[in-house]
């Protein structure tokens, strides 16, 4: 294994994998690295970086692979369908067969349980690229677009419209708490997020000073606040579109809930987006919507997060 430190191996299966301090200091080396971004390059030499995907992709395939090599490092972008692994062959012999040759494994695939089987048998740190449950490397980047454009994190309201049990909704819960944040998820009593992952978050707010809420009306959920952000209403591997569509639809980011939001707030979606469905286009591509930007910070984000996890 290329990992022969004494330090042990860290992973980032979920937001709350980084204390707040940590967390901070990986947002801190992405505005460092975006600052400057051919100035950073651990991963000369190069050493490879796997990146596995079991579903579609568009903005972390293109951010990592772009990142890796800006790193100085390789990107190896492996589509599991056409690996062994899509046959079936077991997570972790696969782990073995990586952790020999690659400095860390990005992984985007369905059950937490996969990630966490990974993590379990590898010596290098594996990186979760969004499963059912979680998308912690799209939280950073959001994190670090809120810290651009509101000036910081702390103290700084979210509220989250829509699937409020999907992986955004429970990443918003854990990062958005770990960076000081009052979260607000305003979502449908059927569609609230898993309790478990809303305990977990009010732990780490009572620690940072934020706080999280679960609402069913939107418009108390959207006063005030300074982030707007939604997502699909039917993810990667879900079905029920029409009794979704119908429950969500009072949960639309539109320019109705944008009006009672503070005056400066800013619009964020992970993307892709549908346009009509959880968000209206004049507010997706309006001058409150900072997508771009999140998108973009992606490839800064998870710059810092690998240097941070392969070089400690
Ligand atoms: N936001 C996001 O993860 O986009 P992709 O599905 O295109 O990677
Ligand atoms: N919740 C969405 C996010 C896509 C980036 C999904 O899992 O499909």
């Amino acid at each position: 294994p290329l990992n022969t430190t004494l330090t042990a191996v860290r992973h980032f299966l979920r937001d709350d994998d980084l204390s707040p301090a940590e967390q901070a200091q990986v947002l801190d080396l992405a505005e460092a690295m975006k600052k400057d971004r051919y100035g950073h390059r651990p991963f000369a030499g190069p050493m490879t970086v796997a990146v596995l995907f079991d579903k579609h992709s568009t903005r972390t395939r293109i951010s990592f692979a772009v990142g890796i090599a800006e790193l100085g490092g390789h990107p190896l972008i492996i589509d599991a369908a056409g690996s062994q692994l899509g046959r079936g062959e077991p997570i972790e012999d696969t782990a073995r067969v990586l952790e020999r040759q690659v400095a860390a494994i990005v992984w985007r695939t369905f059950g937490q349980e996969r990630v966490e089987a990974m993590a379990s048998a590898s010596s290098v740190p594996v990186v979760n690229a969004l499963t059912d449950e979680f998308h912690p490397c799209q939280i950073l980047a959001d994190l670090l677009t809120v810290r651009e454009h509101q000036g910081g994190t702390a103290g700084r309201t979210l509220t989250y419209l829509g699937d409020g049990a999907n992986n955004m909704a429970h990443s918003y819960l854990l990062g958005g708490a770990t960076a000081g944040m009052h979260v607000r998820i305003a979502a449908p009593a059927a569609h609230h997020p898993d309790p478990l992952i809303l305990n977990r978050a009010a732990g780490i707010a009572a620690t940072t000073g934020g706080s999280v809420t679960v609402l069913t009306d939107p418009a108390v959920a959207v006063a005030g606040t300074h982030v707007l952000a939604t997502d699909t209403w039917v993810s990667m591997g879900q079905d029920g579109k029409d009794e979704r569509v119908a429950s969500l639809m009072p949960y639309q980011l539109n320019a109705e809930m944008l009006a009672l939001a503070a005056p400066d707030a800013i619009v964020l979606h992970c993307l892709p987006a549908y346009r009509g469905m959880e968000i209206t286009a004049d507010v997706l591509d309006g001058p409150r919507s900072v997508v771009w930007d999140q998108a973009e910070n992606r490839l800064h984000a998870q710059k810092a997060l690998l240097q941070w996890l392969v070089t400690r």
